[in-house]
C-alpha cells in the first residue's frame, strides 16, 4: 500500500509516544521506508532503540550526535536536518504537543526535529496531543489555526482518557486512523486525468491613455493555486491570466492578458473541448469610454466616462453546452443572497462566495476564507490556505459535476 513512500515520523515528548511504535510496524509492513527523529523529552517516554529496530533505521535525537559523525562521509553530519528534510514524502509529527507546535509556528529550531520541519520540503501532518485544558487554550487553538492556514494537514485529537487521569478531548488519534490519514494523503490524487479546465486568475487592466490605467487588487493567487492544482490532480489546464507576478508550471498551458476585452477573447478561443471553467479572474466590470491616444497632461482633461465590460462569466453561462461552470463572487454585505442570486442569473453550477472584509481572505493574502454555493447547499469552509481551498473546489467538482 505504500511501497516506495519515505515517512519522516517526528515523535515530541508525550505519553502517547510508545503508541508510535505500533505505527511505525503499520508503516512497515506496508511497504513504507521510516525514518524518525524524537525531541530529547520523547526519549523519557519511549525507547529510541525500540523505534530503531522497529524503522529499520537509525533514530536522530540531537542536532549534534557525536557518535553518528561516521555518517559523515555520504552526508554533512551537520546538515543531516536538510537531508531529511528533503528526503521525505510526507513529514508525520506525532504525538505533537502544545510545545512543540507553538515553536513550529514561531519557526523556532532547537533540537533536530524543529529544524528538520523548518528546512522540509514535503507536505507536514501534525496530531495535536496534550491535556484538555491545554489544548481548548486560546493560544494553543491560535496556534493550530495558523498550521492549517500554512497548509499543515492536522490530525484532530480524540475523547478519552487521558494522561492526567481526566476524561476530555486530548488523546492522539489511535495508531490505524493515524495511518489512514497518512496513506490518503499520499495517495496521489489523480482524479481529474482525461479532465479539460479553463482556469481565468488575476486583475485585468483598463487603459485610460497610454500610461495609466484602472485595475484591481487581486494577486491572481487564487486562480494559480486551482490551476496548480487541477494539473497534480491529473488535468489538461489551459489558464488566462491578467498581469500577475506568479509563475505557472511549464506543462500548464499560460496566455496572458491584460484587458477584460482580451480575457474574453482567449476565453472564447479556449473554450472548445473543455469540461469545467473555473472563472477565479477579478474581471474589471467596467472600463474608460475612450482611451486617451496620448497622456492626458492636466486634471481638466481627466473626464472619465465609462462603460461596462463584457461580463464573460454571464456569456459563458447563456453559451453553456457540454461544460460545467464554477464562478467567483465578492460581497461584503448580503453575501449568501446576492451569491445566490449571480449562481442563478450566470447560469452557474456552483458560485464560490468569498468576503475580503474577513481576516485573511480575499486579495493578495495566501489564505481564503470561502462558502461553495449551488442550487441545494450552502458549504461553509474555515480559513485555509489557498491551496487547500483549490482542492475543495476541486473536490466539489469531481464530486458533483463530473
Ligand atoms: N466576471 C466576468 N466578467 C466580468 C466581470 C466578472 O466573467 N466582466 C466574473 C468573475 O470572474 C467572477 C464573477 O464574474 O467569477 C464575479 O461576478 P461579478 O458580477 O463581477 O460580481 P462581483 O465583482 O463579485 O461583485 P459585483 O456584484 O459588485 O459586481
Amino acid at each position: 500500500m505504500l511501497k516506495g513512500k519515505k515517512i519522516l515520523v517526528g515523535i515530541s515528548g508525550g505519553i502517547a509516544a510508545y503508541k508510535i511504535c505500533n505505527l511505525v510496524r503499520l508503516f512497515i509492513k506496508a511497504g513504507a521506508e521510516v525514518r524518525v527523529i524524537m525531541t530529547p523529552s520523547a526519549t523519557k517516554f519511549v525507547s529510541p532503540l525500540t523505534l530503531s529496530v522497529l524503522s529499520r533505521n537509525e533514530v536522530i535525537i540531537n542536532i549534534f550526535n557525536e557518535s553518528d559523525f561516521s555518517k559523515a562521509e555520504s552526508v554533512n553530519a551537520g546538515t543531516w536536518h536538510i537531508e531529511y528534510g528533503m528526503w521525505a514524502d510526507v513529514f508525520l509529527i506525532a504525538p505533537a504537543t502544545a510545545n512543540t507546535i507553538a515553536k513550529i509556528v514561531c519557526g523556532i529550531s532547537d533540537n533536530f526535529l524543529l529544524s528538520a520541519v523548518l528546512a522540509s520540503r514535503c507536505g507536514i501532518i501534525v496530531a495535536p496531543t496534550m491535556d484538555e485544558d491545554m489544548f481548548k487554550a486560546q493560544i494553543t487553538q491560535d496556534n493550530i489555526k495558523k498550521l492549517r492556514e500554512r497548509g499543515i494537514k492536522i490530525i484532530e485529537p480524540i475523547e478519552g482518557e487521558l494522561a492526567s487521569g481526566l476524561n476530555g478531548i486530548g488523546k492522539m488519534a489511535e495508531p490505524e486512523d493515524i495511518f489512514e490519514f497518512v496513506r490518503l494523503y499520499l495517495k496521489d490524487k489523480k482524479d481529474l486525468i482525461n479532465k479539460k479546465v479553463l482556469v481565468t486568475a488575476g486583475p485585468t487592466v483598463e487603459s485610460i491613455d497610454p500610461v495609466r490605467f484602472i485595475s484591481n487588487y487581486s494577486s491572481g493567487k487564487m486562480g494559480f493555486e486551482i490551476a496548480k492544482a487541477a494539473f497534480e490532480r491529473g488535468a489538461e489546464v489551459t489558464l488566462i491570466s491578467g498581469p500577475v507576478n506568479l509563475s505557472a508550471h511549464s506543462k500548464i498551458k499560460r496566455i496572458d492578458v491584460q484587458s477584460a476585452q482580451e480575457m474574453f477573447t482567449a476565453v472564447k478561443d479556449n473554450i472548445k473541448g473543455k469540461d469545467f471553467v473555473v472563472m477565479a479572474a477579478a474581471v474589471s466590470d467596467f472600463k474608460p469610454k475612450n482611451i486617451s491616444g496620448r497622456k492626458i497632461k492636466s486634471i481638466n482633461e481627466f473626464n472619465l466616462s465609462f462603460s461596462y465590460t463584457t461580463d464573460i462569466l454571464h456569456y459563458l453561462g447563456k453559451n453553456k453546452k457540454r461544460f460545467k461552470l464554477i464562478g467567483f463572487a465578492l460581497e461584503t454585505e448580503n453575501e449568501i443572497a446576492n451569491a445566490k442570486k449571480k449562481l442563478k442569473s450566470k447560469n452557474l453550477d456552483m458560485i464560490v462566495l468569498n468576503n475580503p472584509s474577513v481576516e485573511g481572505a480575499g486579495f493578495g493574502t495566501d489564505t481564503n476564507k470561502v462558502t461553495l454555493i449551488d442550487k441545494k447547499d450552502v458549504t461553509e469552509l474555515p480559513l485555509m490556505s489557498k491551496r487547500d481551498v483549490a482542492d475543495s473546489i476541486l473536490d466539489y467538482y469531481v464530486k458533483n459535476l463530473s
